[in-house]
C-alpha cells in the first residue's frame, strides 16, 4: 500500500510529502454508550488508512483515492463542499480545523486504506483521524491536541456527514496503543490504557458482509431516543440514569423509547463488570457479558439484523466464550472471543453454516491491537 501510494503520490504531484497513517477500531464493549456519556472499550486494529501529503502552494486541495479511483479537488470555504461523500470526510476535516482558528493551506494527498468498507470499524473515523493528525503535523506544529483531534473527526460526522455520534471511533483511531485496549469516560473523558494479552483466547471478527449506513439511518434516531428520555428524567445523560428511574417514567415515555434506554443502562454496568472480570483474568464473565450485550442491542436497542444474530447463535453453538454485534449496528461484524483450541472449528463452522443459509460466506478477521494516529515517514 505504502509504495503504490508514494509512487502515485509522485507520479500526480511530483517529488516531497509526508505518509501518515491513522487506524479502523474494534471495542471490546460499551456500544452506543458513548454519547450517552458512558463508558467505552476500544483499541485501534492493524488495519488502516495511509495517506501521502504535501503542501501545494494554492488554496486548493486535491486528493487522489486510489481504493475509489476517484479525484477530486475542492477549495476551503464553507461552500467549496465537495458532493462525494469520501471527500466530504477531508473536507469537514479542514474546514473543522479552521473553524478552531487552526491553519489549513492547499495541499495534495494520495490514500488507500485496508479496513474493510461498512463493517463496523470506523474506516471513515480512520480517514479523519489521518488527516487530522497530519494537518496539525503539516500546518499546526501539533499545537492541537489529541482530544481536540478527535472532536475535529466528530464534528465532521456531525456537520458534513450526518451522522450524530459519539466520540468512541475517533478517540480509538487517535489514542490507539499497541496491544492496549483502552477504557473512555465519555463523560469526563478520562482514560486508561489497559494492556490487553487473554492468554489462552484469540479476539476474532466475523464480518457478516451486510452493509451498513448509518447517513439518514436509525442510528440517529437511537441517540434521539435517548436524549427525550434523559429530558424527562431531568438529567444531561442516561449516564446518570439507573433502572429504577427509568421505571419511575414509564408511562411517560412510549415503550421503544424506554426499551432504548433499558438497554444503555444495562450496557453501562456491563463495561465496569467486564473491566473489573478482566483484571482478575476472569474471561468467562467478559463472555457473558458479550452476550448479553448482544441479546439487548438485538431486542431492546434494535441495531442487530437476521444475520447477526445467525452468528451469534452460531458462536454459542459452537462454545464460544463471548460474541456479539460490534459496533453502531445494522449490518458489519460481530467480535467474538474464542479459545485457542476452538478457533478452527468455529470458523470452519461460522464459514458452512453462514454460506449455507446467505449464499457466501462471510470474512474473517483476527484482531491484532495497534498504534493510531502517526507518521510514518517524511
Ligand atoms: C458508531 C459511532 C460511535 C458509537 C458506535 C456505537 O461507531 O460512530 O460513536 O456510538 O457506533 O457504540
Amino acid at each position: 500500500m505504502k509504495e503504490k501510494i508514494k509512487e502515485l503520490l509522485k507520479e500526480l504531484f511530483g517529488d516531497g510529502g509526508t505518509l501518515y497513517a491513522s487506524s479502523g477500531r474494534i471495542n471490546l464493549i460499551g456500544e452506543h454508550t458513548d454519547y450517552n456519556g458512558g463508558f467505552v472499550f476500544p483499541g485501534a486494529i492493524d488495519k488502516c488508512i495511509q495517506a501521502k501529503i504535501k503542501e501545494n502552494g494554492t488554496d486548493t486541495v486535491r486528493v487522489y483515492s486510489i481504493d475509489i479511483d476517484s479525484y477530486v479537488e475542492f477549495g476551503l470555504r464553507e461552500e467549496d463542499a465537495p458532493s462525494e461523500q469520501w471527500a466530504r470526510y477531508i473536507f469537514g476535516v479542514c474546514r473543522e480545523i479552521i473553524k478552531r482558528g487552526g491553519v489549513v493551506k492547499g495541499f495534495d494527498a494520495i490514500f488507500a486504506g485496508n479496513i474493510p468498507l461498512g463493517a463496523g470499524l470506523s474506516s471513515s473515523a480512520a480517514l479523519e483521524s489521518c488527516f487530522a493528525f497530519a494537518l496539525n503535523d503539516m500546518f499546526n506544529d501539533n499545537k492541537i491536541d489529541k482530544f481536540e483531534l478527535a472532536r475535529i473527526g466528530q464534528s465532521t460526522e456531525h456537520n458534513y456527514c450526518g451522522v450524530n455520534c459519539g466520540i468512541m471511533d475517533q478517540f480509538a483511531s487517535v489514542f490507539g496503543m499497541k496491544d492496549c485496549l483502552m477504557r473512555l469516560d465519555c463523560r469526563s473523558m478520562e482514560f486508561e490504557y489497559f494492556p490487553f494479552k487473554a492468554d489462552g483466547y484469540k479476539l476474532v471478527l466475523v464480518d457478516s458482509v451486510v452493509k451498513h449506513e448509518l447517513v439518514d439511518s436509525p442510528y440517529n434516531k437511537r441517540r434521539e431516543s435517548c436524549e427525550r428520555v434523559a429530558k424527562v428524567l431531568g438529567i444531561e445523560t442516561l449516564r446518570d440514569a439507573e433502572m429504577d428511574d427509568l421505571n419511575r417514567i414509564k408511562d411517560q415515555i412510549s415503550e421503544e423509547d424506554y426499551m432504548r434506554a433499558e438497554y444503555v443502562i444495562g450496557e453501562k454496568e456491563r463495561v465496569l463488570a467486564v473491566c473489573a472480570a478482566l483484571e482478575k483474568g476472569d474471561y468467562e464473565t467478559v463472555g457473558r457479558k458479550m452476550y448479553e450485550t448482544h441479546a439487548g442491542m438485538s431486542k431492546l436497542y434494535e441495531v442487530s439484523c437476521e444475520e447477526l444474530d445467525y452468528l451469534n447463535d452460531i458462536a454459542k453453538e459452537c462454545g464460544v466464550t463471548g460474541s456479539r454485534i460490534m459496533g453502531g449496528g445494522f449490518g458489519g461484524c460481530t467480535i467474538n472471543l474464542v479459545k485457542n483450541e476452538l478457533y478452527d472449528s468455529f470458523i470452519a463452522t461460522a464459514k458452512e453454516k453462514f454460506a449455507a443459509k446467505y449464499g457466501h460466506e462471510p470474512k474473517i478477521y483476527d484482531v491484532i491491537i495497534s498504534d493510531g494516529a502517526r507518521k510514518i515517514e517524511k
